[in-house]
């Protein structure tokens, strides 16, 4: 299997980029490729442009020629952020917005009674989200909600056709110990097991 890995996180210490180095490492293992982008690493550039929304292979714009090959030939995408207000960092906004364009990722077909409705078109059917927070359980669910959950699986995955989701939440980082974060990282070693066994 074709595995693409997005990480939008600034800092190369950071916990993030160890769950995303476990991916790598786990997916490579058991026998698959991996195309990787580390967005602060390549300096993204998230501004949508006049010609981002096209419908045009060729008009896509080229500094993001890359990821398009890279998505349309991936079974699997995993996503790895932190969690910024409830939200993915604007570096991963960007590639939402610059990336998963109309025809390619998904259209907007017509029902029975003439309405639009989304059509997901992408070839991966797999879609994992890895997100890491500073808020207790307890905390997130009665005050904040939990948007991201929605963000990705309802509001990107489903509606790109991405048909199995699943969502990991480590937290909370700032008050984690090594002994933690190695429990963490052998948890992500299964999950990548589960969705992407030895070939
Ligand atoms: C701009 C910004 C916004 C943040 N917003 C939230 C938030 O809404 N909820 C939360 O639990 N943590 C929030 N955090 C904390 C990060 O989620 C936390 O630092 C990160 O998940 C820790 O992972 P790391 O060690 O890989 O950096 C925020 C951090 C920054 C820099």
């Amino acid at each position: 299997m074709n595995v693409l890995i997005i990480l939008g996180h600034p800092d190369n210490n950071s916990f993030n980029h160890a769950l995303a180095e476990t991916c790598i490492t786990q997916i490579q293992n058991n026998g698959h490729s991996v195309y990787f982008h580390d967005l602060y690493k390549e300096q993204f550039n998230p501004l949508l442009g006049e010609c981002n929304n096209s419908t045009n292979e060729l008009e896509i714009a080229e500094d993001i020629k890359n990821h398009y090959f890279d998505l349309i030939n991936s079974d699997g995408i995993i996503i790895i952020h932190p969690n910024w207000w409830g939200q993915p960092p604007a570096i991963v906004k960007g590639w939402i917005d610059r990336v998963l364009i109309p025809d390619v990722a998904y259209q907007f077909v017509k029902d029975e009674r003439g309405e639009d409705f989304p059509k997901g078109l992408l070839k991966a059917k797999i879609g994992l989200v890895l997100n890491t927070s500073n808020t207790s359980k307890d905390i997130e669910d009665k005050l904040y909600k939990d948007p991201l959950e929605t963000i990705w699986e309802k509001r990107i995955f489903n509606f790109c056709g991405v048909s199995q989701f699943e969502r990991r939440n480590f937290r909370v980082v700032k008050d984690s110990n090594m002994s933690q974060r190695l429990n963490w990282l052998a948890e992500v070693r299964l999950l990548m097991d589960s969705y992407f066994p030895k070939a």
